[in-house]
């Protein structure tokens, strides 16, 4: 597998190894950092495309402007860096992308700046899961509320209560963690957001319960009304993950992945369903670029 050589930091191309952050500045110290996950999916003639830059660049600028950070990159900047850092390690596989930003100084509590920010491009292979599904586990540990750490901005001070989540679920023999909010009902996973199947009926939590505004979420969406699948966006109900025929998670990083069994109750007969196997098959073809379909959501590299 191809390896990670070169990083791009605050615009310079630099080996992977020698990228450095002093340990009391405040993205280290505070965690004032915000971030973006990406694919760069590699087409079976050889060529990469990166998947729906544009919305994760737009997520990133949320977050950016939500922390207050001063004098942020641009969004060109930051999209000329993605692509440039694929050339740079030319990977012969599908890489997984990471665009940070943080606050390369110390400071106090209110310091908003200097900002600076890195692109870098990671091996990252498909979660063996994706074919057989996960064991699932309803967190103690509840989801960020907004008014306390804004879940809806990829901060990575929030991913604190993601590996507490995660950490607590794989010490029960779990594979996967899923949070309530705290008002108890159904929000996302550590690090993906949720869909069940009831009665035909694809569900997923509204934005209005704590998850963060996925652009994999969106893209199931889109994908469920063009397969004329019924779709409702509302509050789930904890029971509900019980009596669903199906359950997946979404998310760049795991993509599609079925939920198998939730506190050891099997999802509909305990493998992965019909709907899920569909709405994967779907999503493979638009994000490797073997349809036509959304070629809008491509950008080649
Ligand atoms: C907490 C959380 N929810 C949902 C997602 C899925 O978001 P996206 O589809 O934009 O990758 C992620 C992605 O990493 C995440 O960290």
């Amino acid at each position: 597998m191809w390896q990670a050589h070169t990083i791009i930091h605050n615009g310079k191309a630099i080996p992977f190894e020698e990228a450095r952050i002093h340990p009391l500045a405040l993205g280290v110290a505070f965690g004032i950092a915000v971030f973006e996950g990406l694919r760069a999916y590699r087409h079976p003639s050889g060529s990469f495309t990166v998947f729906r830059l544009d919305e994760h660049l737009d997520r990133l600028a949320q977050g950016m402007k939500v922390l207050r950070l001063a004098d942020p990159p641009s969004k060109d900047t930051l999209r000329d860096a993605v692509l440039e850092v694929i050339r740079l390690n030319a990977p012969d596989e599908d890489a997984y992308l990471r665009v940070q930003v943080q606050i390369e100084a110390m400071g106090m509590m209110a310091t908003t700046g200097p900002v600076g920010w890195i692109a870098a491009a990671l091996p990252r292979e498909r979660s063996t899961k994706f074919a057989t599904g996960l064991a699932a586990t309803v967190s103690s540990w509840t989801r960020l509320p907004d008014n306390a750490m804004p879940p809806r901005i990829k901060a990575s001070a929030n991913y604190h209560a993601s590996r507490l989540a995660t950490l607590q679920a794989k010490a029960d023999g779990y594979d996967s963690a899923l949070l309530l909010t705290q008002r108890g009902k159904v929000s996302e996973a550590a690090a993906a957001c949720l869909f069940l199947v009831r009665d035909g009926v694809l569900v997923t939590p509204h934005r209005g319960s704590d998850i963060l505004e996925s652009i994999t979420r969106d893209t199931v969406m889109t994908l469920a009304r063009e397969h004329a699948i019924p779709l409702e966006e509302r509050e789930v109900d904890r029971t509900e993950l019980y009596i669903a025929d199906e359950v997946f998670l979404c998310g760049t990083g795991q993509e599609l992945v079925a939920v198998t069994s939730v506190d050891r109750l099997p999802v509909g007969d305990g493998k992965p369903g019909a709907t899920t196997r569909r709405l994967q098959t779907a999503y493979e073809a638009v994000v490797r670029g073997t349809t036509d379909a959304h070629s809008e959501w491509r950008t080649a590299v």
